[in-house]
């Protein structure tokens, strides 16, 4: 066999948010693919970096009141983590804001000038005069023009569900600062895809390049009528490359970042003293783009006509995955579905989500549902029960004494179960992960029969019969390296423990195809646990956004302290209630009082142009970097109040008795600065 030469990549994730398990859909089925393809023995390399540029990275540092590249920095690090913790193993994990990444970006735009594919047009946009900046549609709310709905975005709206321009809305506000926004033009640069028309209807729909639905979406949506420039430029400010031939003008983030792909590549060459184009100008390489349905578009169309016009290698398949569910439901933050990869790795081992996801992820668009309940008992069931189980019950019988010289008569099972390998593999080449599930724990449950059957406990009491138990444990440890083989690319941290049990590391797939014969065997030592239902009811508890940190089940019932430090009031009516205006307000800025012990100043945004200035006495509980974004509830209606520092303008509502023990109050998620609090 030659050995293919295979790039893989996965969707770049934004630099301004962390990986959730939504993500990891992704990520799990990219790994699963490099490595089985590594496996096989060939030349395979998985890159990924962070997609660092945009208006979207430029407003987190605002909000975090430091710079872009100190918030990509530390994303990058965590990314890196998170993955890493999953087992997600990058052979280059770059950055779209590096060296290599402005280079190709300027060889790719220098194709594309040269052949005439740019021209320049005027563009009407929402501009926030206080932030100075043009604002992307999803900055700008307002009502909307046809059904007259308030607190809609700058491209479509939820209540009626018509799309326009944010030029359009009824009284539009910046969600960036509140303010109302103008109307500017400015000049932007503009691909003229269509040129490219002819090329991309056949690339799309011949070539196995896609998925038959994806084909067909494309063919029923887009390339039935002219393709629409591509708007390739933001003016500055805006946190991205600068064009070289149109100063004051970036690429938007949506052309530097698939060029990542190759940069990330050539970090790895050139720390490896390859050639990047060995990957990407090759017509003997592949290139797999593994992404999910939201983003179909660009890389279907935009990313082929690109790579087209440089004259780099086109992807040979673009694999699309569909959403991740929980509970039949989209994932959500106040239900505590909505789970990072970090909280995860809390509680739960990693190895139960990878075989999860793989156990129901399929070669289509389908989304993918989480079941709770199901994922606990297919993980018991499948890797507890039944894989992890055989050497469990066997392995310690033959410690002493290693395999058996010759492999005994299994009944065929060993030859059958390598026979089914070609099956598999075919199953995970095609990303049909469920499948290859289904087939691999159908030979685990013959291998557990066989055990049961054999009853090797019986058989260790009877030392007469110390051959046939040696015998009878060689085969379930056979066959449960057999599995591990197969399910490695699924759970390589097992299949490593498999290797060293059996001090002979899994390194090929061909390794299933031959037992092992008079191997010695390393002290058992335990694999993997069951899943404690009560750990995902933690993990859902811990990730429930808006709530104080995790109760403890078992700690005593609240006590009645709080209650006696400070007695209920007198009765009020709800008339006296209704003249204390409480409002959810956002902190703008929050910046330690030096002079005081106490004070915090903040300046917070009750929505629209409406600010206050608040002195809290929260300063030994909450560091300010911290409150900086947050939603807190505000009196607002409080009467201005003269201070040593300045004027304060309402109340932040806080519980606790002082001091550290001070705990401001959040709403769920879904409050939006002004709602009055009933
Ligand atoms: O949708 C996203 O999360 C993007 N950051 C994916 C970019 S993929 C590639 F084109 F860089
Ligand atoms: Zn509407």
């Amino acid at each position: 066999m030659t050995p293919r030469r295979i790039l893989v990549t996965a969707a770049l994730p934004y630099a301004n948010g962390h990986i959730h398990i939504g993500h990891l859909v992704e990520y799990i089925q990219t790994d699963i693919w490099v490595r089985f393809q590594k496996l096989r023995g060939h030349n395979c390399r998985f890159f990924c970096a962070d997609d660092t540029h945009g208006t979207a990275i430029t407003n987190r540092a605002r909000l975090e009141k430091r710079s872009e590249e100190a918030v990509i920095a530390d994303m990058r690090e965590a990314h890196v983590q998170d993955f890493a913790g999953f087992q997600i193993y990058f052979d280059n994990y770059g950055s779209t804001n590096s060296p290599e990444n402005r280079e190709l970006c300027h060889l790719v735009w220098k194709s594309l000038r040269e052949d005439g594919y740019v021209v320049e047009r005027e563009v009407t946009q929402l501009f926030d005069p206080e932030a100075k900046q043009f604002l992307a549609d999803r900055f700008v709310k307002g009502t909307c023009p046809k059904c007259r709905s308030t607190d809609q975005y700058g491209d479509s709206c939820d209540k009626c569900g018509s799309t326009y321009s944010a030029t359009d809305l009824i009284d539009p506000v910046s969600t960036l600062s509140g303010a109302k926004p103008e109307i500017r033009s400015a000049s932007h640069l503009f691909v003229q895809i269509e040129r490219l028309h002819e090329f991309l209807e056949e690339w799309t729909q011949s070539g196995g390049h896609l998925q038959t639905e994806v084909a067909n979406y494309l063919k029923g949506h887009f390339l039935g009528e002219p393709l629409r420039d591509w708007d390739i430029s933001r003016p500055q400010p805006y946190f991205g490359f600068e064009i070289p031939d149109s100063p004051g003008n970036c690429w938007y983030v949506w052309f530097d970042a698939p060029i990542g792909y190759i940069a990330s590549t050539r970090e790895w060459c050139e720390k490896n003293g390859q050639n990047w184009e060995d990957w990407w100008r090759n017509p003997a390489g592949e290139v797999h783009h593994f992404i999910g349905k939201d983003i179909t578009y660009f890389h279907t169309l935009f990313w082929p006509a690109m790579l087209k016009v440089a004259k780099l290698n086109l992807p040979t398949k673009v694999h699309i995955h569909g959403f991740l569910n929980v509970g039949g439901e989209k994932m959500s933050k106040s239900k505590g579905t909505f789970i990072r990869a970090g909280e995860y790795l809390k509680f739960l081992d990693p190895a139960a989500l990878r075989y999860y996801f793989a156990s129901k992820q399929g070669p289509r668009l389908d989304d993918l549902d989480l079941n709770f309940d199901e994922f606990v008992a297919k993980v018991n069931s499948d890797l507890v029960g039944k894989f992890v189980n055989l050497p469990s019950r066997t392995a310690r019988f033959i410690e002493q004494v290693g395999l058996s010289a010759v492999y005994p008569d299994d009944g065929g099972l060993f030859a059958q179960a390598a026979k089914d390998g070609e099956a598999i593999a075919e199953f995970y080449e095609d990303c049909d992960y469920s499948n290859a599930m289904r087939l691999i724990m159908e030979i685990a449950d013959r291998a557990n029969k066989f055990v049961e059957d054999r009853a090797p406990w019986s058989l260790k009491k009877d030392p007469a019969k110390a051959g046939e138990l040696q015998d009878v444990c060689s085969v379930a440890v056979n066959l449960f390296r057999q599995l591990a083989v197969y399910l490695a690319p699924v759970l390589p941290k097992l299949a490593e423990q498999a290797g060293k049990l059996l001090n002979t590391p899994i390194v090929r797939w061909e390794d299933a195809q031959a037992p092992l014969v008079g191997t010695p065997l390393n002290k058992f030592e335990h694999l993997m646990q069951r899943i404690d239902p009560k750990n995902v009811a933690a993990l859902v508890e811990a990730s429930k956004e808006d709530l104080a940190p995790t109760k403890d089940p078992n700690a005593p019932a609240d006590g009645p302290e709080a209650l006696q430090a400070e007695p209920l009031s007198a009765p009020c009516t709800i008339d006296d209630f209704a003249k204390v205006d409480l409002r959810v307000a956002r902190v703008l800025t929050a910046e330690a009082i030096p002079e005081s012990d106490k004070l915090l100043k903040l300046t917070v945004s009750l929505g629209g142009s409406e600010k206050r200035t608040v002195f809290a006495g929260i300063k030994s509980a909450y560091d300010p970097a911290t409150l900086v974004g947050r939603l807190v509830v505000v009196v607002a209606n409080l009467a201005p109040r003269k201070m040593r520092f300045g004027t304060s303008e309402g109340m932040v509502v806080a519980a606790g008795p002082g001091g550290k023990d001070v705990f401001l109050l959040t709403p769920d998620s879904g409050a939006v600065p002004g709602q009055r609090l009933h």
